[in-house]
């Protein structure tokens, strides 16, 4: 059986100045019909309603309006016909270009057509056409994205160099078998010329430099101005948290790489990653890493910095809002509150012989614990810490996904958290979001917040409540 789709056979149509039947009038038909202004092609475009671009183009050379419905003859003479309209419209269209052994482009509509459209990917006079057989447009469009993402920036050099090198071929009369690792050595004697890493003191005077932005937790809204500008002026920007995809409307021009976290792995060891970075600020470019919360609380950006200082290049940092306190203030809890708690203790949960001697030197009443990356280990936590001596009564809350739109909390005590979680002690995973664990009398402060806005807004209710 042949691939499906085989029976497809790609080609590129030369429109200019050939006529071409476009029937609709509505926003599909209009982009339509800039795709073919742009070929050059005559157009003909038939509906009895038009929007007012297509409207527009009645008095355009080369452009015929006619605002009425679509008859048979309307096919006569035309090199192609594109039909956007209703069903039924779009299946007169076909049966009548069928009769004329005409080629029907129906847009959304695989039973009437004859040709299908095709997701255009073009850059540097290449083009590529992506086809779904007209089952998923909407997965061609994603297609057409990432394969725009990936062609370089310079290919037309490409292309300049491999019609160099086919004069070259036909001159000398290359054999067919040479040409193309011929035509591979030129590139990539292109792109070594192209990526030959400067000096530091040249890669500092053309730019390059790494900057280490905190992305905050979440919410591009809570992303520093001067983050901001910095993406804005990035040439390519390595990110390991899924949250900061919202901010890449601020570096549009910059290239993204994902170097987070798959399936609780780090997708690229850490030594690899400064390298990279190196390497990147080598070539003048500038870096932007942006990690989630601020880069130095558990983002190993300490680690980053040294190594950049070690190869002399530049690196700023530039602070972020931390999920150490963060996640607790989005849940209304103070990590300090006067009278209830004066410090607090940012803890890594991930290891026990990490957090368990932070824990042992935690005053038991009057501070805060916040534990980063603990969820998995929460119940061995709370336990730990009612073996210290923590009071069971003692407020704890998980905050997950803070600053995201999966945002969620939930609060409890240290004696029902250790008891729960014994039994799905299955790790942060298992909420499928980040989340953090806030222990200690503050974390009361939130209901109490809570309850009096409850009682502001209808304090009768609240005082009888209070009877
Ligand atoms: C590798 S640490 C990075 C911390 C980050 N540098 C910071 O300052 O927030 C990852 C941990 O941060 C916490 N975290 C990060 N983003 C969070 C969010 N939006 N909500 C709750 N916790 C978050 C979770 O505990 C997660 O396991």
């Amino acid at each position: 059986m042949s691939e499906p789709g085989a029976e497809l056979f790609p080609l590129f149509l030369k429109l200019r100045d050939r006529a071409v039947l476009l029937v609709g009038g509505g926003p599909v038909a209009t982009a339509k019909a800039g795709a073919l202004a742009e070929a050059g092609a005559r157009v003909t475009v038939v509906a009895p309603q038009l929007t007012d671009a297509l409207a527009a183009l009645a008095g355009a050379r080369g452009w015929t309006v006619c605002q009425r419905g679509f008859v048979a003859s309307d096919v006569e003479g035309m090199w192609l016909a594109i039909a956007a309209a209703t069903s039924p419209v779009n299946r007169a269209v076909a049966d009548a270009a069928e009769a004329r052994q005409l080629f029907l482009v129906a847009v959304d509509d695989p039973a009437s057509a004859s040709a299908y459209g095709a997701g255009i990917v073009r850059k540097a006079g290449v083009t590529v056409a992506i086809s779904t057989s007209g089952q998923a447009p909407a997965l061609a469009g994603l297609l057409r994205e990432g394969l725009e993402a990936v062609l370089p920036d310079d290919l037309n050099d490409w292309v300049e160099q491999a019609a160099r090198q086919r004069a070259a071929w036909r001159a000398d009369g290359t054999p067919m078998a040479d040409r193309r690792p011929r035509l591979l050595a030129a590139l990539n004697e292109l792109y070594r010329q192209r990526n030959r890493p400067l000096s530091s003191e040249d890669a500092v005077a053309a730019g390059g430099r790494v900057t280490l932005v905190g992305a905050g937790p979440g919410d591009a809204d809570l992303l520093t101005r001067r983050g901001a500008e910095r993406l804005g002026q990035a040439d390519i920007v390595f990110y390991d948290a899924l949250s900061s995809e919202t901010m890449r409307t601020l570096a549009p021009e910059a290239r993204w790489f994902y170097v987070g976290k798959r399936a609780c792995r780090q997708s690229i060891a850490q030594d690899t990653l400064n390298r990279l970075l190196i390497k990147e600020a080598s070539r003048g470019r500038r870096v932007v890493r942006l990690k989630a919360g601020d880069p130095f609380v558990f983002g190993r950006g300490g680690e980053e910095a040294l190594a950049l200082a070690h190869a002399g290049i530049p690196c700023e940092v530039v602070p972020g809002v931390s999920s150490a306190v963060a996640a607790a203030a989005l849940a209304g809890i103070p990590v300090t509150h006067r009278g209830v708690s004066s410090a607090f203790t940012v803890v890594s949960g991930h290891h026990q012989a990490v957090y368990r001697p932070v824990l042992e030197g935690v005053p038991r009443t009057g501070s805060t614990i916040v534990v980063l990356m603990g969820l998995r280990h929460r119940a061995a936590i709370a336990g730990h810490l009612l073996q210290l001596g923590w009071r069971g009564e003692t407020p704890a809350a998980v905050v997950l996904g803070a600053a995201t739109p999966a945002a969620s909390r939930f609060v409890s005590t240290l004696a029902a958290l250790a008891a729960a979680g014994a039994s799905d002690d299955t790790g942060d995973e298992d909420f499928g979001r980040p989340g953090v664990l806030v222990i200690g009398e503050a974390v009361g402060v939130a209901a109490e917040i809570e309850r009096a806005y409850a009682a502001a807004a209808a304090p009768d209710a609240a005082e009888k409540g209070t009877r």
